[in-house]
């Protein structure tokens, strides 16, 4: 997924890149605590909704400038690009507030609690040209990328398959969450396990999806099977209400990469041997794929290209599209 813009003047080649915040909760903490190890990424400013959070953030990693809104961040910081780091109700309209800026924009995810917000947030920013990313830090993952290719090695990739149970009853308990954001959970958390069907299989070609619902009514039971480019096939399960996790398994040719929980890799051959690997550094010491798509970002930003794998907006939209269609077939356990 690339996007390009015409305009490079502006583009900082030779000085780090100023930042700017929005949002100054747990996730703009690991941003700038991964940032610590990017050199080309200078935090500069940060606004959020309540001050003294972003206050005292500002004071811990040293931003210059506290502001009240977007606006006064890049009028008083002087951004080179913008983060949007808020509550996961709040991302759609905060993107596209502050699209208006023209900056490069990184949007953590969801982009929306629907497809129409998302598709809303994505045609704005086509129209504007403006440069985008959405933060699915596991595709930047380094065992993934490790592990895959340990699979490539031996030959064709076959199968990618992906365990996406949510905790939902620990969601709910948090107390953290909207009820709007806990009954969109498909797209404000799911996309993350989801996402990583695109990601290793590239855009599903067929896709057929079950759902049932115990207690979430967009359904809390999937299960879907893909068919990718190439023949290489899919599967998703989806348990909600059930012990379990995150997982990805890659099946090759004499060769099994399991991912469970998804920062670890245990690779089986087919005379039975086995092989664990381990993250790169950075992964092992702040939140995994964080410092590689603080990097993709800052390549964004210089070169005005988009480097898989990353994803934009519209690329986001794919992965949220596929969320609707897992959600689409949805009926009541009896
Ligand atoms: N990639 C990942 O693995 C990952 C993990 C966790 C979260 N996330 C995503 O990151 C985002 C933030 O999550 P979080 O855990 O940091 O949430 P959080 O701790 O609740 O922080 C959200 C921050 O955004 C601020 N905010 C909310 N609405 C705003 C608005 N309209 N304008 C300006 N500021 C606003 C909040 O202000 P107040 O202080 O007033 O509440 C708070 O500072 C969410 O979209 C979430 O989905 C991603």
């Amino acid at each position: 997924m690339t996007t390009d813009i015409e305009n490079t003047a502006d583009r900082p080649v030779d000085r780090p890149i100023r930042v700017g915040l929005v949002g100054a909760g747990l996730i703009a903490r690991q941003h700038l605590t991964a940032m610590r190890r990017v050199p080309e990424l200078l935090a500069v400013g940060i606004a959020s909704r309540t001050r003294a959070k972003a206050e005292a953030l500002a004071a811990e990693f040293g931003l210059g400038q506290v502001c009240d809104n977007p606006e006064e961040l890049v009028r008083q910081a002087r951004p080179d690009a913008l983060m949007v780091l808020v509550s996961p109700q709040a991302v759609a309209q905060v993107a596209v507030q502050c699209l208006d800026f023209g900056l490069p924009l990184f949007l953590e995810k969801p982009v929306g609690l629907s497809v129409a917000e998302a598709e809303e947030a994505a045609r704005i920013a086509g129209e504007k040209g403006v440069l985008n990313m959405v933060g699915f830090n596991r595709r930047h993952y380094s065992i993934f990328q490790k592990g895959l290719r340990k699979v490539l090695e031996r030959g064709r990739l076959l199968s990618v398959q992906v365990e996406g149970s949510e905790r939902m009853a620990v969601a709910r308990g948090t107390g953290r969450f909207t009820e709007e954001v806990l009954r969109a959970w498909v797209f404000a958390n799911a996309t993350h396990p989801i996402d990583l069907l695109r990601h290793f299989g590239g855009e599903p070609e067929e896709v057929c999806a079950f759902a049932t619902s115990l207690h979430e009514p967009l359904g809390d039971q999937f299960v879907a099977c893909l068919r990718f480019p190439g023949g290489v096939l899919g599967s998703f399960t989806g348990n909600w209400h059930s012990p379990g996790g995150w997982a990805v398994v890659l099946k090759g040719e004499g060769v099994t990469a399991e991912f469970r929980p998804l920062e670890t890799c245990r690779l089986t051959y087919a005379d039975g041997t086995t092989e664990v690997l381990e993250p790169d550094a950075d992964d092992a010491a702040v939140k995994p794929g964080f410092t590689g798509q603080l990097r993709a970002f800052a390549g964004l930003v210089r070169t005005g290209v988009l480097a898989p794998p990353s994803q934009d907006l519209a690329g986001a939209l794919a992965t949220m599209r596929l969320a609707g269609q897992f959600i689409a077939p949805v009926r009541p356990l009896s």
